[in-house]
C-alpha cells in the first residue's frame, strides 16, 4: 500500500519540518541518516531534543507521550529523580576506572537477589553481547555447537542471533553475516513441538534461546504449555535452556518472565532496564555454568576459560543508575503500577477501534501493548495475547504499512508509538492513558478518512 501524497503525509512534513531538515543533514554523515534500524521511520524520523517523566519533546517543539520508554529501557520513565540524583553523585567521582569497583558488586547483588536462578552475573554493554555471551556460555557448558531459536524471536543483531529474524516462518539473516555462524544457528517455527524434538535429537543442539514473552517483544505472543514443553525438551535433551529476557526482565514481574511463568532457564540474558536506562546488560546463570568465565589454574586458564573482555563492562555510570532503578523495582508495586495503566490502556484502544469501527485488537503483557490493525479479536476484547493465531498475520499487523500509517497519525496528536505499540512505565499517569486513547481514536478517524484503515 502506498501512503505517500496523502494530507497525512503532507501535514507529518509540515508539522516535524525541522526533524526533516536533520534527517537530511544526518544522511550526509551516516548511513541511512541513522544509528537503530527500528528507528527509520518513511520519509523521515522525529528528532527528539529532551525527555521528562512520559513525555518527551520534538526539535519541532512538540510535545509527545512517549511509549518507546528508552526501547523498554526505562521503566521509571525519563529522568527519574534517583537515577538522576545517583547519575550526578557517580559523576563527581569518575565515570570510569578501569578496575573493578563496589558499585558494580551492590548491582550484581541486586541482580542475584531479584532473578531467580541467578547464582552469578557477568555484565556486558548491550542485549547482543548478553545473547552472544549466553551462547557461548552453553557451548563451553555442553561441549555441542548450535544453538536452535524460533522464527521471528529477536536476539540482538550478532551474526549467530540474526537467523529467522525476520519470521515468522523464514529464515533470513542478515547479509554480510558469518556463514559459519549461520550454520551454526537453526530457526525453528515457534509452537511446533515436533520441530524442536527434530532438532534436539538430530542437531548437537548447545541451547535453546527463547524470547520468553513472544517473538518481536510479544506481538507473536508464546503460550505458556509452549514454554514449559521447551523447557522439558531441553532438560531431557541436555541442551541449556536459554531466557533471552531483555525485553521481559523485571517488566512482566520483578523476576521476569521465569517468575511470570514459573519455568526455570538456565541463563537468562538482560539488558534494558536491567542497567538502568543507561547502556549495559547482563548473563546470568547458576555459579557451575558460569564458572566458564573464572580464572582458576593454568591448565583450566588456557584451556577451559571463556575469553571475555568488554571496555565498559560493568562501567560506573551504568551501575549507578542500575542500582538507583533496581532498589525502585525491588517491592515490584512500580512494576505492577506500569501493568495496570497498560491494562486501562488496552481497554481504552480496543473501546476506540470498536467506537470507530475499524477491525483491530490491543493485547497486552504487563506493561507492554501491541495494536494490530486489520486482525479480528480473537474472542472478547480483553486485552490478553490472542492464542493459536497464524503468527503471519500479528506480524504482519505489526510492521504492515498501516501500522506505518498509525504511527504517523499518532505522532501528529502527540503519542511516539514503538512501532505497533509500546511499553507503560511507572511514570505515565491515567491522564496520559485517556488523552492516548483520544488521540487513537482521532488517529483511526484520519486513517480512515485517507483510505488507509
Ligand atoms: C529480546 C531482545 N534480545 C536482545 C536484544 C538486543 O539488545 P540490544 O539492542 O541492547 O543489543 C533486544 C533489543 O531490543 C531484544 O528485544
Amino acid at each position: 500500500m502506498r501512503v505517500e501524497a496523502t494530507d497525512l503525509e503532507r501535514d507529518f512534513s509540515e508539522t516535524f519540518a525541522r526533524s526533516r531538515e536533520l534527517f537530511r543533514e544526518a544522511k550526509e554523515h551516516m548511513p541511512g541518516g541513522l544509528t537503530h534500524d527500528s528507528r527509520w521511520l518513511e520519509p523521515f524520523p522525529v528528532f527528539v531534543d529532551r525527555a521528562e517523566g512520559p513525555y518527551k519533546w520534538t526539535v519541532d517543539g512538540r510535545r509527545l507521550i512517549d511509549y518507546w520508554m528508552g526501547h523498554g529501557a526505562l521503566i521509571l520513565g525519563h529522568g527519574h529523580p534517583s537515577v538522576r540524583r545517583a547519575l550526578a553523585e557517580q559523576l563527581e567521582r569518575g565515570t570510569h576506572f578501569g578496575a573493578s569497583h563496589p558499585l558494580e558488586v551492590e548491582w550484581a547483588r541486586l541482580v542475584t537477589e531479584m532473578v531467580p536462578g541467578a547464582e552469578r552475573v557477568r555484565f556486558v554493554n548491550s542485549g547482543t553481547e548478553a545473547t552472544q555471551l549466553a551462547m557461548r556460555l552453553a557451548r563451553a557448558h555442553t561441549g555441542r555447537t548450535r544453538v536452535a531459536k524460533f522464527a521471528g524471536h529477536f536476539h540482538g543483531w550478532h551474526d549467530e542471533a540474526v537467523t529467522g529474524n525476520r519470521g515468522p516462518f523464514g529464515v533470513t539473516a542478515s547479509t554480510g553475516a558469518s556463514p559459519a555462524a549461520l550454520a551454526a544457528t537453526v530457526a525453528l517455527p515457534a509452537g511446533d513441538a515436533d520441530a524442536l524434538r527434530r532438532a534436539l535429537s538430530d542437531l548437537d543442539v548447545a541451547a535453546v534461546i527463547v524470547e520468553p514473552g513472544g517473538g518481536g517483544w510479544g506481538a507473536v505472543p508464546m503460550e505458556r504449555e509452549f514454554l514449559a514443553l521447551v523447557r522439558e525438551e531441553t532438560r531431557r535433551a541436555g541442551a541449556v535452556l536459554i531466557f533471552d529476557e531483555v525485553i521481559t526482565g523485571f517488566r512482566l514481574a520483578r523476576g521476569g518472565a521465569q517468575e511470570h511463568y514459573g519455568i526455570r532457564a538456565d541463563l537468562v540474558c538482560l539488558g534494558k532496564i536491567v542497567a538502568g536506562g543507561l547502556p549495559g546488560a547482563a548473563v546470568a546463570g547458576p555459579a557451575e555454568m558460569m564458572a566458564y568465565l573464572e580464572y582458576r589454574d593454568e591448565e583450566w586458564n588456557r584451556r577451559r576459560k571463556i575469553a571475555h573482555q568488554g571496555t565498559f563492562n560493568g562501567n560506573p555510570l551504568t551501575a549507578a543508575a542500575a542500582v538507583a532503578t533496581l532498589k525502585q523495582l525491588r517491592d515490584g508495586r512500580l512494576i505492577r503500577r506500569a501493568a495496570e495503566l497498560c491494562r486501562r490502556l488496552c481497554d481504552g484502544l480496543n473501546g476506540a477501534l470498536a467506537r470507530s469501527g475499524v477491525t483491530g485488537y490491543a493485547y497486552r503483557q504487563a506493561s507492554m501493548f501491541h495494536i494490530a490493525l486489520g486482525v479480528e479479536p480473537p474472542g472478547p476484547a480483553d486485552g490478553e495475547p490472542p492464542r493459536g493465531m497464524d503468527p503471519g498475520l500479528l506480524e504482519q499487523a505489526a510492521k504492515g504499512p498501516r501500522t506505518v500509517a498509525l504511527r504517523k497519525a499518532m505522532l501528529l496528536e502527540g503519542v511516539d508509538l514503538m512501532r505497533s505499540g509500546g511499553f507503560l512505565s511507572a511514570a505515565h499517569s491515567p491522564a496520559d492513558v485517556e488523552e492516548t486513547v483520544a488521540a487513537f481514536e482521532r488517529a483511526l478517524a484520519r486513517l480512515k478518512r485517507e483510505g488507509l484503515a
